[in-house]
């Protein structure tokens, strides 16, 4: 251990470091010891330990004459392997070519010897770089011609900033070696002379011998130091890891076994000589997924810890790739915030105009939308909830918003999910868990900001396997949808950049929770005139596109429209409008290839012949012939229907019956009706013992399919007193309404659907209770077109419009 001479220090103190004392003394020629293993410094004080004769006969030399003596250090590496084999010399000589020329001359404190061996430990202390201009043998004597190097140095600020750097770093290895004592650090910052601090710095801190040697030859004290730093930085380097790979293995001994412990020490090596295992190979691709990546600081923490486990784990095990799958959920999905395009309204109107035939108020509410979240960001405004039957272009709207936005476009559907974890996730603790569909989605979509539809919202079910719509309401919540967390990804997911959409057919199965969240925006459905213009313009062009044709090879006369309307759908929407069209295509490709034609051109007669026998017929007439059949209206899922409600009447005077698959509500209703009319019988011309002789069934068909509802009240009422009167009711006039037993009529939902089916239906005259006006004035005038609307608050203002005479 060498330790600054502390006299040397203070009578050397001041601006000049050379020790002019010293070299005075210096003869011009001195002795020479060689060095093994270290280099002598000026200003420094080492033990040194010699058992070489030629070394030993300079110590002796100099002993006896100046006590001055030139170390040099040897230019190879002492090889102990030499000395074993040559017994009879135990002590090999030193050769002048051995050594370096640069070296330091040396005044020797103390000479001692060491008990049980030949040789000496010296104490030496350097005096000033020596240059040997010649070096020769004499009796086993070497001696050097020698001349003093002097070391002038300048100061600067970059020495000053030199220092302070090597200084820094020193400080880490000291406190992270034990064998420096923390002494060092205090002596080293108090060193204001830089030729001294960096010749301490080389004694103490472990440089190689050429390291050594190459700062004491540096002549500028600048680079002296600059090297130093350097090789103190690796030295730091190479401590930290040290201490890295111990810390590591000793973090995961605790949880592991001796044999795992020994191939993490195994993996913590091979990982710094940059030699990997086929778990490692891919640990680290993982690792340089999430290096190039931007993601948030718990994914980085959590995953980071999933990687780790890869590594330490069995590549067969099936833990392994259910480890695998996770990381790869976690790297495909988009991260991060996406680059969001400036909202262009104009062009978002446009597209939405190119895309889809009238629609004018839905359009609007879009726009109006996308205009208050463009002007606002920051706003959560509600989610989006298109309602309406199906086909009448709800999912493509929502595909249209995303292309005019410039985002991409995801759909789910939730019809008949049952289970949270169908929307949230599986636990990874679960064999084969996946993410939920609200994951799954994002994953397809590839970016953060999708446009999202959530399809048949209305269809979504409670039951013991939890509620998936508590779920969804998380999802659709503006507040919490910026930390969704899946159970099966087990980290936050940021939705709140997703721009959701949901769909419905009707309102009212919604839970109440889920529509609260949402502006609804209706699409009821479309006349018959607006199905022409859609199959004009949109259908038939698809159509044709989609199977390779042109406008000009078949020609499609626009007759055929109404046809295909009127005589093989029956619909609110268009979507099987479309798959009629469809098929006129496909058999017309198959007419042309076989008839090796051209040209084609569609008459409604050649459009019958391919579609084959007509299949919906206007019934209402051959229906409504007989007294005691009225017309209702009523809202499906498939949208509005005209429903028919027949009475019969048989002797008896049991009761009355209903049938239908009726819903309570509705069956009330019917009862409700009945006392309507009886309490009217004298006011109505009815016989006094007429329903104690008869008995009065009220049916409606289709006697599958469950019906429910107030609505059909004013219908009921109007097909018994129908019956009993024997009056049929007009065949073109269609009614609803609820009925009190008073006889009141009041408002009931779905009025639009009502008349757009009343009207597909060929009627031309629809009551509609008085409370309903409103909803009416909403309607846009062209669906109105045709139709004679009566609004009524009484049951008996009814009969006197609908029973014909
Ligand atoms: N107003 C419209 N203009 C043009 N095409 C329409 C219109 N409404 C519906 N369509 C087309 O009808 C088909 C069925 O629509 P879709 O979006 O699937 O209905 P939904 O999702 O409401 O059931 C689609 O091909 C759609 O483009
Ligand atoms: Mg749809």
């Amino acid at each position: 251990m060498a330790l600054f001479d502390k006299r040397t220090k203070q009578s050397l103190g001041g601006a000049s470091s050379q020790p002019n004392i010293s070299t005075r003394d210096i003869p011009s020629e001195v002795p020479v010891i060689g060095l093994k293993n270290t280099v002598i410094y000026p200003f420094t004080v080492v033990p040194v330990f010699f058992e070489d004769t030629t070394s030993l006969r300079a110590l002796e030399y100099a002993q006896t004459h100046d006590n001055i003596i030139g170390a040099f250090a040897m230019n190879k590496p002492f090889d102990p392997s030499v000395k074993e084999e040559s017994d009879d010399q135990k002590f090999p000589q030193l050769k002048p070519e051995d050594l370096n020329v640069v070296g330091t001359a040396c005044v020797i404190h103390r000479v001692m010897p060491v008990s049980g061996k030949a040789g000496a430990m010296v104490v030496l202390q350097g005096l000033a770089k020596i240059e040997a201009t010649h070096i020769r043998m004499e009796d086993d004597l070497l001696k050097a011609v020698v001349t003093v190097l002097d070391e002038t140095v300048r100061d600067s600020k970059e020495v000053r900033a030199l220092m302070k750097n090597a200084l820094n770093t020193a400080q880490h290895i000291i406190q992270n070696t034990p064998y420096l004592p923390q002494e060092l650090q205090i002596a080293l910052e108090d060193l204001n002379d830089p030729l001294k601090f960096v010749y301490l710095l080389a004694t103490l801190v472990r440089f190689d011998m050429a390291e050594k040697q190459m700062i004491l030859e540096e002549d500028s004290v600048k680079e002296k130091l600059k090297k130093t730093a350097a090789i103190l930085s690796r030295e730091l380097e190479q401590i930290e890891l040290g201490g890295k790979i111990v810390s590591n293995v000793k973090k995961e001994f605790n949880k592991m076994s001796r044999e795992a412990f020994l191939r993490q020490q195994l993996k913590e090596i091979q990982r710094e000589l940059g030699e990997e295992s086929e778990t490692q190979q891919e640990a680290n691709e993982y690792r340089k997924k999430m290096d190039s990546g931007d993601f948030p600081d718990e994914v980085t923490k959590d995953v980071g810890r999933e990687i780790e486990r890869l590594e330490s784990m069995h590549p067969h095990s099936s833990e392994y790739q259910v480890i695998r799958t996770y990381l790869d959920w976690v790297f495909d999905l988009p991260w991060g915030v996406a680059k969001s395009k400036a909202v262009d309204l104009k062009k978002v109107e446009a597209t939405l105009n190119a895309d889809h035939y009238g629609l004018e108020e839905v359009k609007k509410r879009l726009l109006e939308y996308l205009a208050v979240q463009k002007l606002s960001p920051k706003l959560k405004g509600p989610i989006l909830c298109f309602v309406g039957p199906p086909g009448v272009g709800k999912t493509s709207l929502g595909k249209s918003i995303a292309n005019a936005l410039g985002r991409e476009f995801v759909r789910i559907s939730l019809g008949g999910v049952h289970d949270e974890a169908e929307i949230r996730g599986h636990r990874r603790t679960y064999v084969g868990a996946m993410p939920g569909k609200i994951i799954q989605g994002i994953r397809r979509a590839g970016v953060p900001n999708p446009v999202f539809m959530l399809d048949e919202i209305d269809k979504v079910g409670t039951d013991f396997r939890g509620d998936p719509s508590s779920a969804l309401l998380e999802v659709l919540d503006p507040e919490q949808n910026g930390t969704f967390r899946d159970h099966y990804l087990d980290l936050n997911y940021d939705l709140s950049q997703v721009l959701f959409i949901a769909t419905a057919n009707i309102l009212d199965t919604m839970q109440p929770a889920l529509r609260d969240r949402m502006e609804v925006i209706d699409l009821s459905g479309y006349i018959d005139e607006e199905k022409q213009e859609i199959a004009k313009t949109h259908l038939w062009p698809r159509v044709l596109e989609r199977h390779g044709l042109t406008k000009s090879k078949v020609k499609l006369q626009d007759s055929v429209f109404p046809v295909v309307i009127n005589e093989y759908t029956r619909e609110a929407g268009v979507r099987n409008l479309e798959r009629e069209l469809s098929k006129l295509a496909r058999k017309v490709v198959f007419d042309m290839v076989h008839g090796k034609q051209k040209t084609a051109t569609i008459s409604p007669e050649k459009a019958r012949g391919y579609l084959g026998s007509q299949r919906v017929f206007p019934e209402i007439k051959a229906r409504t012939s007989r007294p005691g059949v009225a017309t209702g209206m009523a809202v499906t899922q498939a949208g509005g229907e005209i429903l028919f409600i027949e009475t019969a009447q048989m002797p008896g005077g049991r009761g009355f019956m209903v049938t239908g698959s009726l819903g309570e509500i509705m069956k009330e209703s019917a009862r409700a009706a009945l006392s309507v009319v009886r309490s009217r019988s004298e006011k109505l011309g009815i016989p006094d013992q007429f329903f104690k002789r008869n008995d009065i069934h009220v049916h409606v068909p289709q006697g599958a399919v469950p019906k429910d509802g107030p609505s059909a009240g004013v219908a009921m009422v109007t097909a018994i007193v129908s019956l009993i009167l024997n009056k049929p009711v007009k065949h073109d006039v269609a009614m609803t309404g609820e009925i009190t037993l008073t006889g009141q009529v009041l408002p009931v939902g779905g009025i639009k659907e009502k008349i757009l089916a009343a009207k597909r239906a060929g009627i031309s005259t629809v009551v509609l209770p008085k409370r309903n006006e409103s909803d009416v004035k909403d309607i846009a005038p062209k669906l109105l077109k045709g139709l004679k609307v009566h609004f009524v608050e009484s049951i008996d203002e009814v009969f006197s419009l609908v029973l014909s005479k």
